[in-house]
């Protein structure tokens, strides 16, 4: 039985499995796509609503130094991405790497938990699309009733509670419009994802083209505020808090691993998409920080836009951007939903695939070339969490499963150097294994600084996966003894 828990599947397997047929999914992706796809999965919710609060509550004008530093938590992370997603180039992402690693019961774990981090993600980021459509509405006169924009239930320190709102329905209508375009097939996805990345980075290129001349540098004075006695506020432990706080405007990169399977040459392709673009984003983030803190004082960002609200401090001077960065800032947030509900579909693909959830996730439809349920399922779970609950409560929970899923692919690296020296490894990851255990090392930290009943949800979801295991996947897995 325990020999049985930790097989491992062939790597040699499950190449030639994506290689043939490739499981009916189409190779169109090439590294602009990717670069692209990656953009679109991280430039979101992040610059456009975190990046003002972080720097007013932790760390004032210094949060440049705080995205530098989460850049290269996620960087290290990236390399160890990149070296797998070359090797082994399938949907599956973590999942698949873990499988051809530690073993099958682990690799479950890991997938259940990317299941996590992406359902969670693109809900949180669902109900924080709706808050920005509201908020462009209300400026146009239009006022959306409370019980059709608010999520049903509430978490406050007395427990659950209703809010008196039967849903938030934008959250739950910007997931299936996203769905129906996923339906569509990887290349009709790939095309709006490439607009929607126009978009937004036109906005923010114009933020900080024209906010460059407005900046006042007396804001940015000092340029690390002095510490208020709390740890995490201002200071340097303040600069580490905000790069915690904005780790989440990195996730996403880990996403482009799971179009492995729709990569024209993914050994070449896959690590230059997942570096190339954190690269661009962390330009494009530090950039954006200078350029805010400098035009409006930190102390005064803790805003729900604050890009738009650092424009209105202009005194009309640059108002005329300011539905741009609107419109920008909701098209960009859209793109992060459709990147993110991509890799989650493609994870139930490929764990069906393996049998560990029911067949009907791997059927693939043949004229889009789209696991059809499996998307259509995403859809449904995504769009009920979004509508259901409120945005802190989801945000919580995705922190933690990605800094997992990034430890393990760290660590993985090393097993592997080690048990399968021999394989091929297009894309080699430098200084293993200080790299990888640095990166892991930074991300257990990060998980150990989050709060404790983050860590009890984390238990409460890991034991509903071991449930669903033990009840279906060890029966079903098409791994033999
Ligand atoms: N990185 C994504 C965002 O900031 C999740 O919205």
């Amino acid at each position: 039985m325990l020999k049985r828990l930790f097989k491992r599947k062939d790597i040699a397997a499950i190449l030639e499995e994506s290689g043939g047929s490739n499981g009916g999914l189409r190779r169109t992706l090439s590294v602009t796509n990717l670069v692209t796809l990656g953009i679109g999965a991280i430039v979101g919710t992040g610059i456009f609503v975190i990046t003002g609060q972080a720097a007013a509550d932790y760390a004032g004008p210094a949060l440049t130094i705080s995205f530098l530093i989460s850049a290269l938590g996620c960087l290290l992370a990236g390399l160890c991405y990149a070296e797998f997603a070359a090797m082994i180039p399938v949907s599956g992402s973590v999942y698949s790497y873990s499988y051809a690693t530690i073993g099958e019961l682990l690799a479950w774990f890991i997938g259940w938990d990317l299941i996590l981090e992406y359902l969670f993600a693109c809900s949180t980021v669902s109900v924080g699309w709706s808050g920005y459509v509201q908020n462009l509405l209300l400026g146009w006169g239009v006022a959306l009733p409370h019980s059709i924009t608010a999520s049903t239930f509430d978490h406050t320190a007395e427990g659950w509670a209703l809010t008196g709102s039967i849903i938030n329905f934008p959250a739950m209508f910007i997931v299936a419009v996203v769905t129906a375009f996923l339906l569509g097939g990887i290349k009709q996805s790939a095309f709006a994802n490439n607009i929607i990345v126009v978009i937004k980075v036109s906005v923010i290129l114009l933020f900080i083209g024209f906010g460059l001349a407005h900046i006042d540098v007396g804001n940015w004075e000092p340029y690390i505020p002095e510490n208020t006695g709390t740890f995490g506020s201002y200071g340097w432990s303040g600069v580490l808090r905000g790069a915690a706080a904005v780790f989440f405007s990195f996730l996403g990169f880990d996403a482009i691993s799971t179009t492995a399977q729709e990569t024209r040459n993914p050994q070449r392709d896959m690590p230059r998409g997942i570096l190339i673009s954190l690269i661009v984003c962390t330009v494009l983030y530090v950039a954006v920080t200078a350029v805010l803190t400098g035009i409006a004082h930190y102390t005064t960002l803790h805003v729900d836009a604050p890009i738009a609200y650092a424009i209105d401090t202009l005194g009309g001077k640059l108002s005329w951007l300011n539905p741009l960065i609107k419109l920008g800032a909701i098209a960009g947030i859209s793109s992060v939903i459709l990147v993110m509900m991509l890799g989650q579909s493609r994870i139930y693909y490929a764990i069906a695939k393996d049998g560990l959830l029911p067949p009907l996730f791997s059927k693939v439809n043949s004229k889009h070339g789209v696991p059809q349920n499996a998307t259509i399922f995403a859809g449904i779970a995504t769009g009920l969490v979004a509508g259901l609950f409120p945005l802190h409560v989801l945000s919580e929970l995705v922190c933690i499963g990605t800094l997992m899923a990034f430890a393990i692919v760290c660590l993985s690296i090393v097993v592997l150097r080690k048990t399968q020296p021999q394989l091929k490894r297009p894309f080699k990851v430098p200084l293993v294994p200080f790299i990888p255990l640095l990166g892991a090392a930074v991300c257990i930290l990060q998980m150990v600084s989050l709060p404790w009943n983050t860590w009890l949800r984390l238990i409460g979801w890991t034991a509903l996966g071991f449930i669903l295991y033990f009840g279906y996947g060890i029966r079903h897995s098409k791994l033999k003894d």
